[in-house]
Formats: structure tokens, sequence, C-alpha cells
């Protein structure tokens, strides 16, 4: 049947038009099938219902693991998007290979023929037995091939794009064919209890290509992110029906693949310059971790024409907004002065607690200050130049302190939380004393 998507209006016939709504090109392709008896529903009260531990698979790259919410779980379907060429193919490659040094795996690509995945393998120093490469794209042969290995631990369909089912007649890649094919591969996990990752691409709007519904349909949603010209990828889960999706996981893309960044924080600030003015460091909080990052700054003054504003890591309008405020309540002439702003190493940050940060790397650019190496900053600005309150304040500045920050600038309201002794720490309550105290 062909259905239409925004009034279900269904006929055995495609139209460009919808007959019912009028509107153009929703009619999709739909399989129809009877309705399952077999399945018995279950009722319980809820203090009988049994807890069970879910059997969860290690991949041993616990930056991985972690944003699964502890490993693998068995049976389950993971969708993992990102931008073309972030890596997500050198990742599940890198965790097939880790997984079939204990167990059989099968890695389908649709997109690159298996010389392309044995040459990548190489490069990564991939070489187990275990490992089974397919560059099927019909699912009902990838059926048969998973129960012709048999004992196969771990499926990667790579990518939900590339796959069809050949009773549908449309393209690979159609709304049709991806929903079709996911409840196939739905059925395949949870009947034979392997767990399947599926890659999935991402529209130029960010969000992953096909229907809405995919994401509704899998049990867990990773993105992988990250600057294609920096080195450092994030993985981070949106959905997740095991786990919290407060992980995140860090890697940074090397030579020969991806390799984990245990300690974050460290890695971003690695490159930080020393005594130069108009670079500070903020922490900001990365799922339920902390991560120090460095805020750079730079203003020069207009040469010709209107000034010019432009940010890399930071919301531009939160900048704006900063900024009004430094013009409005310190008075600084900014506005003939060019501004840019960047978090280095291509991490972002849209958290309102790199304010303070932002303000004082955009002063300390201004009047050609730096700021002390010991000292850390967090804190939320306000219109009126006060500084707001910051969630999980004793984590940030843990975090500040492990990394050898001395100096913690943070709100006021926040200050009597912290209780720890070797730190100098100022409580600050508007933009003005900060500064004072920054730049005497
Ligand atoms: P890939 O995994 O193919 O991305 P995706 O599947 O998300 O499209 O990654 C491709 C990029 O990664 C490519 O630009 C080269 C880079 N890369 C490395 O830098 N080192 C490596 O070891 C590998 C395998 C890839
Ligand atoms: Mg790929």
């Amino acid at each position: 049947m062909y259905k239409c998507s925004s009034c279900s209006y269904s006929s055995s016939k495609w139209f460009g038009k919808c007959p019912g709504c009028g509107e153009w090109n929703t009619l999709q392709e739909e399989i129809i099938q009877e309705y399952r008896k077999d399945e018995k529903p279950s009722l319980f009260k809820l203090p009988d219902i049994d807890i069970k531990e879910e059997a969860r698979l290690k991949s041993s790259i616990s930056e991985f693991d972690s944003v699964l919410g502890g490993g693998i779980v068995l049976g389950s379907l993971v969708l993992i998007g990102g931008d073309p060429g972030i890596g997500k193919s050198t990742l599940l490659l890198q965790v097939s290979g880790s997984v079939s040094k204990e167990c059989k795996v099968l890695y389908v690509s649709g997109e690159e023929s298996c010389s392309q995945i044995k040459i990548r393998a190489d490069r990564l120093s991939i070489s187990s037995e275990n490992l089974y490469i397919s560059s099927y794209s019909n699912i009902t042969h990838i059926i048969e091939q998973i129960d012709e290995i048999k004992d196969i631990r771990l499926i990667i369909i790579d990518s939900i794009q590339a796959i069809y089912h050949p009773l549908l007649e449309s393209a690979p890649g159609t709304v049709s064919q991806i929903k079709m094919c996911t409840s196939f591969l739905i059925e395949i996990a949870k009947q034979r209890n392997i767990p399947i990752f599926i890659v999935g691409h991402v529209t130029k709007e960010g969000s992953i290509a096909g229907p809405k519904i995919l994401e509704h349909m899998v049990d867990t949603v990773l993105y992988f992110e990250g600057e294609r010209n920096h080195i450092f990828r994030i993985l981070r889960a949106y959905k997740n029906r095991f786990g919290s999706t407060n992980e995140i996981g860090v890697f940074t893309m090397e030579e020969n693949g991806l390799s984990e960044v245990r300690n974050p924080s460290q890695a971003f600030l690695a490159e930080k310059p020393k005594g130069q003015h108009g670079s500070v460091v903020s922490c900001t909080i990365e799922g339920s971790r902390p991560i120090l990052i460095e805020i750079q700054a730079l203003t020069t003054p207009t040469i010709y024409g209107m000034a010019r504003r432009d940010t890399l890591g930071v919301n531009y309008n939160r900048v704006l907004l900063l900024l009004a405020v430094l013009e409005k309540k310190m008075g600084y002439n900014l506005g003939t002065y060019d501004l840019f702003v960047n978090i280095a190493g291509g991490i972002g940050s849209s958290e309102p607690a790199c304010d303070l940060g932002i303000c004082s790397a955009i002063v300390s650019s201004f009047k050609e200050k730096p700021i002390d190496e010991k000292v850390a900053l967090m804190g939320e600005v306000g219109l009126s130049g006060e500084i707001r309150g910051i969630s999980n304040i004793e984590k940030r500045v843990e975090e500040a302190s492990k990394l050898g920050f001395s100096k913690i600038f943070l709100p006021l309201s926040n200050a009597n939380k912290i209780k720890e002794e070797n730190l100098e720490i100022i409580g600050i309550s508007n933009i003005h004393e900060t500064l004072s105290l920054l730049f005497p």
C-alpha cells in the first residue's frame, strides 16, 4: 500500500500529490502485515516485578562502554549518528576489533567494499579471526549470513541508509526502507539476543536522516561529534533505555585510529599559552563530567566599517549579550573593536557558567593584561552585571583543583559550599568586582 505521511490516506497506487490532503510527495510505500496474535501480554503488580540485571558485553574501550551505561546490552539496538567523516565507521570497526578478540562479530558495510575495510583494519592494527566483514546490502542476505556464521555476538550495520529489503520497490535510504529494515533488525536483536549497532547519517540540519521514528524504534541513540579539523571527538548518548544520558566519551582521532582520552581537562588545556592576554580557564559540565576549557578572546581596533564579531564553540548571541553588559556596566567602548571568541580544542560549550570566563577573556585582551596562571573562573553573568549561581559547583572546583588551579573565582552564592582548604576561593557578586580583582 501507499500511505500519506501527513493525512494517512492510503491507496494501492502511488501519487505525486496526495488525493486526500493535496500535499506533494507524502505517499510512502508500506507493507501491510497481518496482526500477530501469538504475543501474550503480561500484567503484574508493581512490587511483584523482578528486576533483571541486563547482561552486557564489554568492548574494553572504556570511554565507549561508559557512554552505553557500562557495556553493550545484549539484544539492544543502538543507533549512532554523526556528520560524514567524523569517525563513526572507525569507532565501530575498533569496537568490532576489540570485541572479536573474545567472540564472533559481523560488520556489514553497505558503503565501503570489503577491501576498503581491510585497508582500514590494517591501519588500525585489527587482524582478528573472529571478525566477519560483509558488503551485502540486501537485508535478507544479511540474515542468511547471520544464520550461516552461527554464534555471532555483535552486529554492525554501516549504514542503515545503504541497506534495503527486496520486498519494497523504493530505493535504499527512503523512509519506508529505513523503517522496514530497522524493524527487521529489531526482531533479530530481540529474538537472538544479539546487540546491533546501526550507523545513521546526519542531515544538514544535524538530525539523523530518515524518519524521526528511527530514533523512537531503537533502544539507544548516540551521537559522535566534533570539529572535523580538530582531533577531539565526543561520543554522547541522547537516549538510553539502559543507562543515563549523562555520560560522554572523549576520543582523539590519530593516525592509527581513535584513542581514548582519560583526562579531557588536561588534554584541552595542553596547549594553553603561558602569560598571554585574552586566555582564561573555565569549567563546563558535559553530561556528568566536569571539563576544564580554555576560553580565548581577541579584540582588535576596527579598521573599516562595522565592528566584526565572530565566535567558535560558544553561542554568538550570548557573547553579544555579555558584550552589552561590559559596555553598559563597565563603560568599555568595545563598539570600535572587532571581537573574536573561541573555545580552544574544538569542544563547544553553551553553558552560562562560562559567561564569567568569556567576559574576563574579552577584558584581558582589551586591556592587554594576562590573567594569573593559577586562576579559573566560573559563573553566570546577568544583565545587570550580577554573578549568578551555577550547578555542580563542587565537581567543577574539584576538577580545577586537580589540575593545579588554586585561585578560583565563583559566584558568592556558591562559595560557601566549598570546603577545600588549600584553595583560594573568591566569591564574587558582580562583574565590576571580578574585573577589579583580576586587573587591579
Ligand atoms: P570514518 O570513520 O570513515 O567516518 P564516518 O564513518 O563517520 O563517515 O572516518 C573518516 C575520517 O577519519 C577520515 O577523514 C580519515 C580519518 N581517519 C584518521 O584520521 N585516522 C584513522 O586511523 C582512520 C581510520 C581515519
Ligand atoms: Mg562511514
